[in-house]
């Protein structure tokens, strides 16, 4: 049986804005990854990706507060450990987090081997410099990285290359879990294809054993992750294999984050373009029932006023909604078959095509 690298179980945490306002923006969060896998998180934005990404390493400070729930890693529970606790034993060893944008905060006067040798030193105040330039330079080696990146600034690399070293300093201690916030967003196809390369290798070589990718881009993670995640206003509304949530969502709001790409792969339909009307909700005061219902159009008067829970369905997903998996199938076949039978307009943004493999 494979063993669970990362279980979160109930986990909320809020912000408390200067005004003192709370912000909820992670709601009841349970998942569980295990050893070898890689799970993406998909979702508008505003809808909690980043705060969850936050709160999962179990280092809080203000403004973002932790209220409830585990988060346990390699059986650890990491949740309630003393602030200085996570620093020393758990950041960068057992979780390491690179957060959206990282690539732009690296101080440009600092040379790349600096940066390295501030993680290494966090983790073990001993460690010899020549040592840890040594073990950098192995590393980078192993991960096809230039050796002389190393003694460049990073304002004197690419982009790409920029973020392929913060991937290298954020996981140079081999982290069992490794989160990446949008790690490929803002760069070229090519860029991003490499940096995906680089995550899956680092998967297959066991420098980190489980992954968490996040990203607004639900269908860039069909590439990537081998399960999906997508959260909505702070709370997970499915979960699936990959396959599953790109091509047969059955979240109303998973299915509108896919209707809004166009699938143009065998055994799939070609389909319009359709953005989700409407906005999420502020999550100062989020709904009393289903978080989705004032954008969905196939809510019912009972949604506004129940919490929905997560539902486990029999092909191993689950998802959070009142109307079972039979039923919205049924109405999106009917759906298709209007559709069908209308004339489409083609898109003007191009496909996006999935295709497994980079
Ligand atoms: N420092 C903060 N103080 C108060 N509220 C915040 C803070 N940071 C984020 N929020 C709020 O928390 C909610 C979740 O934001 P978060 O950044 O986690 O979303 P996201 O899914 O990562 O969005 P994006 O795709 O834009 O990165 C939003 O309502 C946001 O306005
Ligand atoms: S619970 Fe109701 S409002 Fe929410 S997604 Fe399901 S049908 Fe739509
Ligand atoms: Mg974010």
């Amino acid at each position: 049986m494979s063993k669970t690298m990362l279980e979160v179980k109930g986990l909320t945490t809020k912000y408390v804005t200067r005004f003192h306002e709370d912000v909820y923006a992670v709601d009841h969060v349970s998942l569980k990854i295990e050893q070898g896998k890689s799970l993406g998180i998909a979702g508008e934005s505003g809808c909690g990706k980043s705060t969850l990404a936050l709160s999962l390493m179990g280092y809080y400070f203000p403004p973002l507060h932790y209220m409830s729930g585990d988060i346990i890693v390699d059986g650890k529970n990491i949740s309630g450990m003393d602030p200085d606790d996570v620093r020393k034993n758990v950041l960068g060893t057992e979780i390491a987090y690179i957060p959206q944008a990282a690539m732009n905060a690296l101080n440009p006067t600092r040379k790349i081997h600096k940066f390295i040798e501030d993680v290494i030193l966090a983790h073990d105040p001993k460690a010899n410099k020549k040592d840890i330039y040594e073990m950098a330079k192995g590393r980078f080696a192993e991960l096809g990285l230039p050796l002389e990146a190393l003694d460049k600034h990073a304002v004197e690399l690419s982009g790409g290359m920029k973020q392929r070293v913060v991937i290298a300093i954020s996981t140079i201690l081999k982290p069992k879990v490794l989160i990446a916030d949008e790690p490929s967003s803002a760069l070229d196809v090519t860029s991003q294809k490499m940096v995906i390369k680089m995550l899956r290798d680092m998967m297959d070589r066991g420098f980190i054993q489980a992954m968490i990718f996040i990203t607004h881009e639900l269908p860039l993670l069909y590439n990537v992750t081998d399960d999906i995640m997508v959260m909505y206003a702070g709370q997970i509304v499915e979960r699936g294999s990959a396959k599953q949530m790109v091509f047969d969502p059955v979240h109303p709001y998973s299915r509108g984050l896919m209707n809004s790409i166009l699938v143009p792969e065998e055994g799939t339909r070609d389909v319009k373009l359709t953005a989700i009307p409407g906005t999420p909700p502020n999550l100062k005061r989020p709904p009393a029932g289903c978080r989705f219902a004032e954008r969905c159009r196939y809510a019912q008067p009972a949604c506004r006023y129940n919490q929905m829970p997560i539902i486990d369905f029999e092909d191993g997903r689950t998802y959070r909604c009142g109307i079972s998996v039979p039923e919205l199938r049924e109405i999106y076949r009917k759906e298709d078959e209007a559709n069908a039978a209308q004339p489409t307009e083609a898109p003007t943004d191009g496909p996006v095509r999935l295709t497994k493999g980079v």
